[in-house]
């Protein structure tokens, strides 16, 4: 009883006892709105149906990821169909164009109906995700769950995310993940109504992207022969060490394409990442004459920044409009993730072909060169009509004119752009690094470092106070990290990553009035539930 009432309080407003009893299972992440349970449940039976107001593709598409769930765990799909909500056990989904923000949606569970609406296609899907929520945990069964009655208390729910990019990032050049493992990060991020999935496809410790052109960006690039990690010895004290062990592996451009249409059934948007100048050794050591040096060079097995990067002569630049235009031409995303950061100018200070560059341009130094190369890139992205994101080092020399930054050392780089009125993506190290500690390090795999316990994350409002309204409107959103330098394969990516991207999640979608960490953390135990019937290896 005592535990009913505790998780009662987490769905607002709950009315009378026999409500109070349907609340007891309501636990949604992110937060909700508004949110009032009701007595009764809504039983999605075999002879239920799904009615479109509309039918379509993308309104198919929004209740898809539902029926398929309900085909595997359940045994049945609902039959899908276009008309009036007349009648009993229907899912009624219609668009609203009244309801505002691309995302927002209202949900009704009613004992005979369950009624959607939403401004967009994207936010009948979301109101979706919420009745996965609410279902029995039974519906992530990966196998036909037997005897589970499919109810879904009655709720009424009324939604919007707070900021619009919300995103949660993969670092797949320290470590590979595969394609079937990207397509479960995909999932649980739209389950956690994130929209947006950044993936770092190139590092100097591997090339994972198939670029048609460069067949040695994957042949060479995508292989290193040892990498570093980490042990603690007999006095708990971290030490790195050497492994010597082969890592490789590469995505086909239909491997991505197959990537793509699992991310465009869930609503997320893609965003490859292409690092330049820097964090381009694999690359290098593909095509050694894209450095200033010349080489030779190894895909890298030491973590941390290289000198090596690319060169500025003409060629360089006809590599890279080369591998954007088949990214381009691959990835729907209106943005491309340019990089941007941690390249150091050592090798440009030194290089003839670098220095002429910097001569008959007119620019003052390196870092004008560093602007100059994202600049030339910006614009021809534009001519594909993509728009570039880079890490806050772009502001270094001067912002490329259109770019988005993404602040992570900090929000100085964030609030600096906001400031020139440019589009900002949150993600500091200080609260939205998921590769540092989570608790005490002595007790916890080895990490990067650093220390990013949960509360620390949830606790996060992405918009700075210091900034003024017409600069903090350039506040898109928010994003959480995950780089793989210390996690070897997915179960150690999932176990950094959940739950602390469940605290991303309601940082970007609950408005933060309504965020309230204790509610957050009893919230969390039911979901919890839900991972484990999804087998997410998750930080207990
Ligand atoms: C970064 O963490 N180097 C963007
Ligand atoms: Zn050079």
């Amino acid at each position: 009883m005592k535990k009913i009432t505790l998780v009662t309080a987490l769905c607002c407003c709950a009315a009378g006892l026999a409500a109070q009893k349907a609340a007891s299972v309501v636990g949604i992440i992110p937060q909700p709105v508004a949110c009032t349970a009701q007595a009764g449940e809504f039983v999605v039976t075999p002879a239920a149906k799904i009615v479109l107001a509309a039918d379509n593709e993308p309104m198919r598409r929004a209740v898809a990821v539902l029926n398929d769930l309900f085909k595997t765990a359940a045994g049945f799909t609902l039959p899908i169909a276009a008309g009036d909500p007349s009648g009993a056990g229907v899912i009624y989904c219609a668009l609203n164009p009244k309801l505002g923000g691309g995302e927002a949606y209202k949900l009704s569970v009613g004992k005979n109906q369950v009624r959607i609406e939403a401004a967009s296609p994207n936010g009948i899907f979301f109101a979706t995700q919420t009745l996965r929520q609410l279902l029995p945990p039974q519906i992530e069964s990966p196998q036909r769950a037997w005897g589970v009655k499919w109810a879904i208390p009655c709720v009424e729910i009324s939604d919007a995310p707070a900021y619009k990019y919300r995103g949660l990032h993969l670092d797949v050049g320290r470590h590979f993940i595969n394609k079937q493992d990207v397509m479960r990060y995909i999932d649980l991020l739209a389950y956690h109504k994130l929209n947006t999935f950044h993936w770092h496809l190139t590092e100097d410790q591997g090339w994972r992207i198939e670029i048609k052109k460069y067949p040695r960006l994957t042949t060479i690039g995508q292989r290193r022969s040892r990498e570093q990690t980490g042990e603690r010895d007999a006095l708990g004290r971290q030490r790195r060490v050497w492994k010597d062990e082969q890592h490789s592996g590469f995505y086909t451009q239909d491997d991505i394409r197959e990537v793509l249409a699992y991310a465009e059934k869930r609503f997320v948007n893609v965003i490859p990442e292409i690092e330049l100048p820097g964090h381009a050794k694999a690359a290098l050591a593909a095509y050694p004459e894209l450095s200033c040096t010349g080489g030779p060079f190894e895909v890298d097995g030491e973590w941390g920044v290289r000198e090596d990067i690319f060169c500025t002569r003409d060629t360089v630049f006809t590599f890279l409009e080369n591998v954007l235009t088949e990214v381009a031409a691959l990835f729907p995303s209106k943005y491309i993730h340019i990089g941007g950061d941690e390249a150091p100018k050592v090798r440009w200070e030194r290089c003839h072909a670098c220095q002429q560059r910097i001569k008959q341009e007119g620019l003052k130094d390196e870092h004008e060169l560093q602007s100059y190369f994202i600049t030339r890139m910006e614009k021809f992205l534009l001519t594909k009509g993509k728009n570039i994101i880079g890490w806050d080092e772009i502001l270094e020399g001067g912002l490329a004119p259109n770019a988005t930054v993404m602040s992570w050392r900090g929000e100085d780089g964030g609030i600096a752009a906001a400031r020139q009125h440019h589009d900002v993506i949150m993600t500091p190290n200080s609260h939205m690094y998921l590769d540092y500690y989570q608790a005490n390090p002595k007790t916890e795999p080895y990490t990067i470092g650093g220390y990013l316990p949960l509360w620390n994350v949830y606790s996060y409002n992405p918009t700075p106070a210091v900034l003024k309204p017409d600069e903090a409107k350039h506040i898109l959103g928010v994003q959480g990290n995950v780089w793989t330098e210390y996690m070897p394969d997915f179960a150690s990516v999932m176990y950094m990553t959940y739950p602390r991207a469940a605290a991303v999640a309601e940082v970007g979608w609950t408005p933060l009035p309504q965020k309230d960490y204790a509610s957050f953390e009893q919230r969390l135990e039911i979901i919890k539930k839900r991972y484990e019937v999804m087998g997410v290896p998750y930080r207990k």
